[in-house]
């Protein structure tokens, strides 16, 4: 579902796309490929994962990290590993718990980045439906998106594309220990879709932004002040 979407964005968008499966012929991927009218294409997850320059993981999050370690570190080096997958234990039913051997002290992101030390894995889009993915105005109004990773440029690099996505406000939490929180939003993002009744909606951060405009050729000093002025009247010297 994430791939195909993510994937009829990018062949939107100019880009090749191979789409990858347990098997190569997956009926799924096939049918994606011929609605797709150019530049898409299906394989095993080890063609797909050779294919690309930039891969992206959207897998259910309980099979995402045996199938990295299964393609092996050398089908990844070098190449940006953008990490949608979310660590969701599916066998509990909705509200779907996080996996507990993925949380807290740890994240699916780190562990991909563990068993591809060679590769820039990066963190983004696992907070927002796959359709709000690739058309953030379906979330209706401005609102925010996460990304996390060791490389700045990777980073860089994934931003630009989250640009041609239409995303706008990208915040850059840090190397990819900051993935722990993006993951651990969904309990939270499950409950407001139940409560909504639709996905197409997202995260608005407040006050960032001010924080941001101040860090800029201000030195620490403003950014020191600019923190201060979010501190509660009362707990003010
Ligand atoms: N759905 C969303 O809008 C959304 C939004 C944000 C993040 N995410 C996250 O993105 C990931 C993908 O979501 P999705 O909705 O696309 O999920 P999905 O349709 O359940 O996952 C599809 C992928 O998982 C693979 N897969 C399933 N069972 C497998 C197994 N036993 N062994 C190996 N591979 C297996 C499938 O392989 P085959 O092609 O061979 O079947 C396919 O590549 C999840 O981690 C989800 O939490 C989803």
């Amino acid at each position: 579902m994430v791939g195909a979407t993510l994937g009829t964005k990018l062949a939107a968008l100019g880009h090749e796309v191979k789409i990858g499966s347990r098997e190569s012929d997956n009926a799924a991927g096939a049918a994606w490929v011929k609605s797709t009218s150019r530049g898409a294409s299906q394989g095993t997850f080890a063609d797909a994962a050779e294919f690309g320059e930039i891969v992206f993981v959207c897998m259910r999050g309980d099979v995402a990290l045996p199938v990295v370690k299964s393609l092996g570190a050398n089908k990844l080096k070098g190449k940006i590993v953008v990490d949608v997958s979310n660590p969701l234990d599916l066998s509990k039913g909705a509200p779907f718990p996080l996996l507990p051997h993925l949380v807290n002290t740890t994240s699916l992101g780190e562990e991909t980045q563990k068993v591809l030390p060679q590769s820039f894995v990066v963190k983004t889009l696992n907070t927002v439906n796959c359709e709000v993915m690739v058309n953030p105005a379906l979330a209706k109004g401005e609102s925010n998106l996460f990304i996390s990773g060791n490389d700045a440029a990777a980073k860089g690099r994934v931003i630009e594309v989250l640009r041609s996505f239409g995303w706008k406000d990208v915040i850059d939490l840090g190397d990819i220990t900051t993935a722990r929180g993006t993951e651990m939003l969904l309990p939270i993002w499950m409950r407001l879709y139940g409560l909504f009744g639709t996905p197409h909606f997202n995260f608005r951060i407040v006050g960032w932004k001010i924080r941001c405009e101040l860090k800029q050729g201000s030195g620490p000093d403003l950014s020191f002040r600019a923190v201060l002025l979010r501190t509660p009247k009362a707990l003010r010297p």
